[in-house]
């Protein structure tokens, strides 16, 4: 097995685990110093292409933004989304995730359960493909959002599925948009670590979408904190730009490029 991936498996009950989406080389850069796992996730869709769901990702799309991520990291472990579509069979699943692992050099891909692919887990483990599963909110195959795990019925079969996704070999699993109870039946209940987001602290660890966390994205639901406001210091900083090349104060005679040096 793959070293990245038994260390993830040892921190369960041990330490928590960190998590954050990367589509680009310098935020991934930045990540690795911090977290454990870095996603390449299909988020992309809604956070850079302006989509309103997750479903036109393709695997060009996913495995272009992976090359730049990969670049960016050393000690993390990288996980790479499969697109909606491109794991509907099994042979399918096994052409694309082998695609993905090869152009992209990542450790392991993600799969969002729809109830019925653990099968496909299963096969793509067999062929020695890490995978982490993902329940509760799955935008790619749920038109709504809804919270998750309300009732004992709703936990049970929250319980069932996620067991079916361990059983089917996954080193970990995303809970997405589950209540704290049904979050914490299912980390008691597997030996995988559980990842969630909007999930509460019962988990193993915890995910965001870096983009959101920033304060980059707009969309800021309950279950994300914003750590910063990139979007405030961006417009500060290009307001001040525009305004000092109108005034002709930028460029400046040490930004001028006198033949000898590129960098100051
Ligand atoms: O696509 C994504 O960013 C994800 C996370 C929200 C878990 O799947």
């Amino acid at each position: 097995m793959n070293k990245k991936i038994i260390r993830i498996l040892s921190k369960k009950n041990k330490s928590k685990l960190v998590c954050l989406t990367a589509y680009s080389k310098s935020i991934a850069k930045i990540l690795d110093k911090y977290v454990d796992i870095v996603l390449v996730g299909d988020s992309m869709a809604n956070v850079l292409y302006g989509h309103e769901n997750t479903h036109k990702i393709s695997l060009e799309n996913i495995i272009q933004h992976a090359l730049s991520v990969k670049q960016g990291i050393k000690k993390s472990l990288l996980v790479v989304d499969m697109p909606r579509g491109s794991y509907n069979s099994v042979k399918n699943a096994e052409k694309n995730s082998k695609i993905i692992m090869k152009k992209t050099r990542c450790v392991a891909v993600k799969i969002e359960s729809n109830q019925n692919n653990f099968k496909i887990i299963n096969h793509l483990v067999k062929k020695k493909i890490p995978v982490m599963g993902h329940i509760g909110y799955t935008p790619q195959f749920k038109k709504k959002f809804k919270v998750e795990g309300e009732t004992n019925k709703e936990q049970h079969n929250l319980l069932k599925e996620a067991k079916l996704i361990e059983e089917a070999g996954a080193f970990s699993i995303v809970l997405e948009c589950l209540t704290p109870h049904a979050a914490k039946l299912i980390t008691e209940n597997l030996k995988i670590p559980t990842i969630g987001i909007g999930s509460s602290l019962n988990c193993d660890g915890q995910i965001l979408v870096t983009d959101d966390m920033l304060g980059l994205s707009g969309f800021y639901p309950r279950f994300v904190k914003k750590y910063a406001n990139l979007n405030r210091i961006i417009e500060k900083a290009v307001k001040k730009y525009s305004r000092e090349v109108k005034l002709n104060k930028f460029p400046k005679k040490n930004n001028f490029l006198n033949g000898i040096k590129l960098r100051n």
